[in-house]
């Protein structure tokens, strides 16, 4: 009896690294549910990456021997080409995609891998392979964001001198043209990549060398770590690396913005490609049809990136939440990060891909644009301003016109087709001769202001953003 009891006592009841405290087996409920590896295991390269940096610094500053800290890079290499050949195969009942990169890695080249871990925790090395994991993602969603921004000023360039109307409360409010709406939205996804590219500087710092929580007494050096992998300083607070995620939740938020941008504009598409506005059509290849109505072409690209926004939303105030209750420094409840993140940049990613094409290969309908713009009475802003420049105060212009626009919109005529009566009746202050202000050419050509809608300030700013685009 006492000898079976001493024997299970001596020899691990478990395969898992930190098994020798333990001396019954995990539950296989509690395996199943703390387990990370089915979905971490995306982080695999960079952890190995996080890992070969960390043992040749052991090697080169003698905390395990030189022979150790080859054998360990080398082996770590050829785990990771498993990993990059699709081949390496996880196990969930070593917990996390670390410890399946450790196993194999003892598998390969024997005691010496044993020495890895060395100075190390899984808290800094995670937080390595995260911060790894997003510098990569950033760089690619900010690349997807410029491609929708050249394809954004491909059509306007195109679209210059296509007329539209620009509208607030979705109501026709003064004539703009097609390039200086698009234009609009290129703004808004150079600024998301300017966030990106700020919150990737917060993202470039390196934890390892913080260990559990407190730092290590080894002799290690964490510069040399940090410019192995290209991280741009160490992180000054042990504490601090270990158990923050702000990196991801900035990054979660400035996804967050974009993605609202790209479901605007997905909303846009939508009214354009509908029958009743008709300003774009969509080609075949970026529509859907429907199951039952043999007739209808939908745009449900445009929809679903503009549904897509909610997960994102989602993601961020997950980690939020996550965070927010979390005492210093590491807590298991920080596992759950990962898939927030992943689903955040995934989907921002996703979303990118397919709305630059689409946008590229949307065709303009010029004519249903000027058609719309001619109604509405949308230069009445023009003839106001007609009669400010002779030194009606505005608010006293503004007041005449909406008179006379009552006067023709109770006619159903044009703002031009207005007799000398009608404008007598309306303001005795108010010209004929104002009323070639009315003009929709003439009312676009004359928002010559920085920024404006002027064939000349869209001009200006198609080529600030070419330029900006290597265009
Ligand atoms: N899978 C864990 C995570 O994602 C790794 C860190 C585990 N650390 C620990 N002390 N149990 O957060």
């Amino acid at each position: 009896m006492k000898k079976t009891s001493q024997k299970k006592a001596a020899k691990p009841a478990s395969k898992k690294p930190w098994g020798g405290r333990f001396a019954q087996r995990t539950d296989r409920r509690v395996e199943a549910f703390t387990e990370s590896v089915s979905f971490d295991r995306r982080l695999a390269a960079c952890d190995v990456r996080g890992s070969i940096a960390h043992a040749e610094m052991l090697g080169a500053k003698g905390v395990i021997s030189k022979s150790d800290g080859r054998k360990i890079a080398s082996g770590l290499r050829s785990v990771l080409r498993e990993i990059e050949a699709g081949e390496f195969k996880f196990d969930p009942a070593l917990e996390d995609v670390h410890m399946n990169v450790e196993a194999a890695l003892t598998r390969k080249i024997g005691a010496a891998g044993g020495r890895l871990h060395t100075a190390r925790s899984r808290n800094d090395q995670v937080a390595t392979a995260v911060r790894l994991w997003l510098r990569e993602e950033i760089d690619r969603i900010r690349e997807g964001l410029m491609g929708l921004r050249r394809a954004l000023v491909g059509q306007a360039e195109a679209g210059v001198d296509f007329v539209m109307p620009g509208y607030t409360h979705l109501q026709r409010a003064q004539p703009v043209s097609f390039a200086h709406h698009l234009l609009a939205y290129s703004q808004m996804f150079r600024r998301d990549g300017e966030r990106l590219e700020d919150a990737r500087k917060r993202v470039n710092i390196l934890p390892l060398g913080s260990g559990a929580l407190a730092g290590t007494g080894h002799a290690i050096d964490r510069r040399m770590v940090a410019r192995k992998l290209g991280f741009d300083s160490v992180a000054e607070n042990s504490m601090d690396a270990v158990s923050d995620r702000d990196f991801a939740i900035e990054f979660a938020a400035a996804a967050s913005v974009s993605i609202m941008h790209l479901s605007r504009l997905g909303e846009e598409i939508v009214l354009w490609a509908s029958g009743e506005f008709g300003f774009v059509e969509l080609p075949d290849a970026f529509s859907t049809g429907s199951s039952l109505m043999p007739q209808k072409r939908n745009p449900d690209v445009a929809e679903i990136v503009r549904g897509k926004s909610g997960r994102v939303y989602g993601d961020l105030v997950a980690l939020l939440t996550l965070m927010k209750g979390l005492p210093l420094a590491y807590n298991r409840d920080m596992q759950e990060d990962k898939e927030p993140l992943f689903d955040a940049a995934d989907t921002l990613a996703a979303c990118l891909d397919v709305m630059a094409p689409l946008i590229a290969a949307m065709r303009p309908n010029a004519e249903r644009m000027a058609e719309a713009a001619e109604g509405g009475y949308m230069t009445a802003t023009d003839l106001a301003d007609a009669m400010v420049l002779r030194g009606v105060p505005f608010r006293e212009a503004h007041e005449a016109v909406g008179r006379a626009v009552r006067l023709a919109a109770g006619k159903g005529i044009p703002l031009v087709r207005l007799t000398n009566a009608d404008l007598l009746e309306a303001d005795k202050r108010l010209d004929a001769a104002d009323l070639r202000a009315t003009e929709l050419a003439r009312s676009l050509s004359s928002r010559t202001s920085e920024g404006g809608s002027s064939k000349r300030s869209v001009l200006r700013q198609i080529k600030r953003e070419k330029k900006r685009l290597g265009l």
